[in-house]
């Protein structure tokens, strides 16, 4: 059976009077990729921050290995976000070497020192972008930019990554470059994935289960194979067309 690595519990978030997300129902596996598909505004974004404890839902539980989350201690809690590890949909830079950009988290963790370098180093190479330690971060390309955010996200090690929509800025090479990291970390580190998309071919191509947010609710969470052959609910069926089009 799978094990269970992170609940998400009848969650709610309003902003104000408005509620984006309505009573929320998830699970995510340990090991697999989890896509989270809906369309812009939906409140993607917004749920990977409450995953990441960025932001805190109105109602509803969040568990971690089995701690919820939003009455555990603060140790737990630093525990949990620590195996944690968000990418953004444009990479933030920081204005200094692709070093010290991938070191950043492990310096913030107090690693000692040859340990980041050679946490650095490997994170480089799984990214493909050995040699360019010492090049200034800001003068990357934007596909380089976003390997060496995938670097920082995975260089200490993470249970589970939370990828914001990672390849919706970029070029058809970059995609496909990113796309194959995403499932050679899944692979060598056995990392929990879970990648919010629009991109429904890229959802066949990586993720095992895929949950379809419309109208802040979850409407249906289903394996690759199901949601695309027999969606149970009709709205996903008309969802998934929808995105073809483009
Ligand atoms: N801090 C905030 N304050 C008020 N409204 C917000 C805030 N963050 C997000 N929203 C709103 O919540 C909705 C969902 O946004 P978001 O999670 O970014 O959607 P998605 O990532 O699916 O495009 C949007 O209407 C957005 O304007
Ligand atoms: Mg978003």
């Amino acid at each position: 059976m799978h094990s269970e690595l992170m609940r998400v519990y009848d969650l709610t978030k309003s902003f104000g009077n408005r509620e984006v997300l309505k009573k929320i129902n998830m699970s995510i596996n340990e090991g697999e990729i989890f896509a989270l598909m809906g369309p812009s505004g939906v409140g993607k974004t917004t749920l990977f921050r409450i995953l990441n404890l960025l932001e805190k839902p109105s109602e509803g539980k969040l568990f971690f290995r089995g701690i919820e989350l939003t009455v555990c201690t603060m140790r737990e809690k630093i525990n949990a976000r620590r195996s944690m590890s968000m990418l953004f949909q444009t990479p933030c830079v920081l204005n200094t070497t692709v070093f010290n950009n991938v070191a950043y988290g492990l310096v913030i963790r107090k690693v000692d020192k040859n340990a980041i370098r050679e946490k650095v180093m490997n994170a480089l190479s799984i990214v493909g972008l050995e040699g360019k330690e010492q090049q200034k971060a800001r003068t990357l390309s934007g596909g380089e930019a976003q390997r060496m955010a995938f670097a920082r996200a995975i260089v200490y090690d993470p249970d589970i990554l939370l990828l914001d929509e990672p390849t919706s800025s970029l070029d058809p090479a970059n995609v496909a470059m990113i796309e194959e990291l995403i499932k050679r970390i899944r692979r060598e580190l056995g990392t929990t994935i879970i990648i919010a998309t629009h991109n429904i071919y890229q959802v066949k191509r990586i993720a095992d289960r895929v949950g379809i947010l419309l109208n802040g609710e979850l409407i249906e969470v289903n394996s690759i194979g199901r949601i695309f052959e027999a969606p149970e609910d009709a709205r996903t069926k008309a969802f998934i067309n929808g995105e073809m089009i483009y």
